[in-house]
């Protein structure tokens, strides 16, 4: 393949089979946009089944082909039902993003047993029944193309995960713990499956969708600050000089679903305005 070549394929996704958890609004569901709009076909699931079939007929509406799936990840069973149900449907799936995930914000000595078991429960045993189904079926199939992988797997985990400093630590550290875990998950799997399946997680920054409307509510109740200022505070921080979209997010999904980033599997990449820089 030539370079020229290379660079006429990057972002094009004609066809690709792609499942996005906790899709059906925020970081999950602009991907599923933007995957769609670079032409894959989706499948949106979460644990808001309404919510995951009203997304995907969003972009039906816009021309694309995308289903809507109900699925709660901390169930191991209803994370193969959901690959048993794409398989079903559209033959293969060539791409699973683990994206369902939830946040809490609760001092350090404050945190209770009852705080710390959902997080790790959709955050991390989510994330790992999600790659264990995804694996199972694209161990099965053929490759994505000639010299390509089986199949993709992109986990979500954050710069929570990635650096030990920083004004969030006391307020969050089950939640940094949790992301800390899913980028031992995307090593692990991606040693085990090589090099069958490439898998690779992404670390947004402060990504405005509504888990940071969640965070500022319950970090300015703790600080009795007006609501909004933990966020204006955080993305004064942002060297890039603004708070991130789900959509700058969506495009290092697409970069990769495509064949540009078939040699990289268990990475952890930094997405986040220059917030870490690690
Ligand atoms: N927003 C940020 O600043 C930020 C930064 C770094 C990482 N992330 C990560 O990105 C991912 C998406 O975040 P977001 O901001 O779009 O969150 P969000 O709260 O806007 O959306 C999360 C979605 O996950 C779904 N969900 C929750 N529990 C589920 C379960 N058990 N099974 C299936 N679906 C479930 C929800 O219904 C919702 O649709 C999360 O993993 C989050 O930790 C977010």
């Amino acid at each position: 393949m030539t370079h020229a070549q290379t660079q006429q394929i990057a972002g094009r996704l004609d066809g690709m089979i792609v499942a996005i958890t906790g899709a059906a609004q925020g970081i999950g569901f602009a991907m599923a946009q933007r995957l769609a709009a670079d032409g894959a076909r989706i499948a949106i699931a979460d644990i808001d089944a309404d919510r995951a079939e009203q997304a995907a007929a969003r972009l039906r509406a816009d021309g694309h082909d995308a289903i809507g799936l109900s699925v709660n990840v901390v169930e191991r069973e209803q994370c193969e039902a959901m690959v048993s149900h794409i398989v079903e449907h559209y033959g293969r799936l060539d791409m699973m993003v683990c994206n369902a995930g939830v946040v809490q914000v609760k001092r350090f000595q404050d945190i209770e047993a009852e705080d710390w078991d959902p997080i790790f429960a959709v955050n991390v045993k989510g994330v790992f029944f999600t790659v264990q189904a995804a694996a199972k079926q694209m161990q099965k199939q053929t490759a994505l193309g000639d010299g390509r992988p089986k199949g993709k797997i992109v986990t979500l985990s954050s710069i929570a995960g990635r650096y030990g400093a920083g004004p969030m630590a006391p307020i969050i550290p089950h939640y940094r713990a949790s992301k800390a875990a899913v980028i031992s998950i995307t090593q692990s799997a991606a040693y085990t499956f090589a090099p069958d399946i490439t898998v690779n997680a992404i670390c947004p920054g402060l990504v405005d969708t509504d888990m940071w409307k969640k965070i500022d509510q319950q970090w300015s109740d703790i600080e009795q600050w007006e609501s909004g200022q933990a966020w204006r505070t955080r993305v004064a921080a942002v060297p890039l000089g603004r708070a991130q979209t789900p959509g700058d997010v969506a495009g290092l999904a697409a970069f990769l679903a495509s064949p540009d980033a078939d040699y990289m599997t268990g990475q952890s990449l930094n997405i986040e305005g220059g917030l870490t820089m690690s």
